[in-house]
């Protein structure tokens, strides 16, 4: 029976994903078809004050109670995957769910065995934040014949039918708030120029990678193409400024390079356009160690602790805060309405094309952070401590 509801609900799916694409309204429609299980849910909220005076509420229900969720990490070597890990775990937790967690160490093998037994494992659920968003079909396959559904978790799965539904932030928006910072920094409507300006991107195999790095380059290029803004590297193609797997000593190397070739003259470098932490990060070792001149806006993205620290002692000049804890409830909240049938949230039904299908999504809002309102957003949200960021 479970067999047949399961390969039931997969085909509800197909249908309707295609509803969801083409009806262009905020919600997709419910998934589980005709399911007749029954789910009662019950919760129990409970408020605690820590030390810092802020309040916490968790809350607790029955209703995953006999359903398993599995959720493949992509690695622990950046903290926002660990933090997106422990997140799902601990509200799947609360709501009842068994599961199953793992990492797979940036190894796509590693990855695609891991959502394999999840699967076999008898997972009903599987979320999925890609190493390499085309490099699981075999796994996707695997989930849609056995009717499993499947939520792409941050990053977008492509080519393939198999993705129900996608949550994540605003991808594109993350690049125009990391622009904006630098068009509003730099007044470049009004100052004179030119200014020197360098970009480092993120992973050609993460779909994200480049919807941030066109956000903030459409901001920037009419200035770059009046003049206001010199890439003085020449660099300014995706393909060109991409950082592999994010690393931050290849985004490092890159920027020695850079350092080295164009700006041992004593040339300023005005800005450097970065497009996440990790690659921030890199870029600021390479400055520290190569670079006498004025110190450069530097942006970043997940404001990760040690960045953060960086811009409050004026390392860096922004990072964009997507809080984890948003995006895993909106993930658990998804999950639920899933199994249990009722519509699921999403609120953009156009933009993610896998190149199969338009994945039915819920975008969650970046938000600018910087050494400025760090204290509101960060820490009186109860993300950080202060202690942590001493
Ligand atoms: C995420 C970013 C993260 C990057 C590197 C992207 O897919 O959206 O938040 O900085 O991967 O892990």
């Amino acid at each position: 029976m479970k067999r047949f509801t399961k390969a039931f609900l997969g085909a509800t799916l197909a249908v309707s994903m295609l509803a969801g694409c083409n009806g262009g309204g905020g919600t997709a429609p419910a998934t589980t078809g005709g399911s007749t299980e029954t789910t009662t849910t019950t919760s129990t909220t409970t408020t605690s004050t820590d030390d810092g005076g802020s309040t916490e509420t968790t809350t607790t229900s029955n209703e995953g109670a006999g359903k398993k969720v599995g959720v493949s990490m992509p690695t622990k070597d950046l903290q926002r995957w660990n933090q997106d890990g422990a997140n799902m775990e601990s509200e799947l937790k609360a709501a009842g769910y068994e599961v199953d967690l793992q990492y797979a160490a940036n190894d796509v093998q590693q990855q695609l065995s891991q959502i394999e037994n999840m699967i076999a494992g008898g997972c009903d659920v599987v979320v999925i934040a890609a190493i390499e968003g085309s490099s699981l079909g075999e796994a996707l396959d695997m989930a849609k014949s056995s009717g499993v559904p499947v939520i792409a978790y941050d990053r977008l799965l492509m080519n393939s039918d198999a993705v129900s539904y996608y949550a994540t932030f605003d991808n594109y928006k993350v690049g125009t708030v990391q622009g904006t910072y630098v068009k509003d920094t730099l007044d470049l409507d009004n100052a004179a120029g030119p200014f020197n300006i360098e970009f480092t991107a993120g992973d050609p195999g993460d779909n994200n990678a480049g919807y941030f790095f066109n956000g903030a380059y459409d901001v920037l290029k009419p200035y770059i193409e009046s003049g206001k803004l010199n890439v003085v590297s020449g660099q300014k193609s995706f393909d060109e400024v991409a950082t592999p797997t994010w690393a931050t000593d290849k985004a490092q190397s890159r920027a020695e390079n850079i350092l080295s070739s164009y700006y041992a003259d004593g040339t300023n470098v005005d800005v450097w356009l970065c497009s996440n932490d990790s690659t921030a990060l890199g870029v600021e070792n390479a400055l520290a160690a190569n670079y006498n001149g004025t110190y450069p806006i530097i942006t970043g993205q997940d404001c990760d602790i040690v960045n953060t620290k960086n811009m409050i002692e004026g390392k860096q000049s922004m990072s964009v805060f997507k809080d984890t804890r948003t995006l895993a409830s909106q993930v658990v909240k998804m999950t639920g309405q899933i199994l249990s049938g009722t519509t699921v949230d999403v609120n953009d039904t156009s933009t993610y094309n896998n190149g199969v299908i338009t994945v039915p999504s819920f975008l969650c809002e970046p938000v600018f952070a910087d050494a400025n309102n760090y204290k509101t957003i960060l820490i009186d949200s109860g993300y950080y401590t202060e202690d942590q960021l001493k």
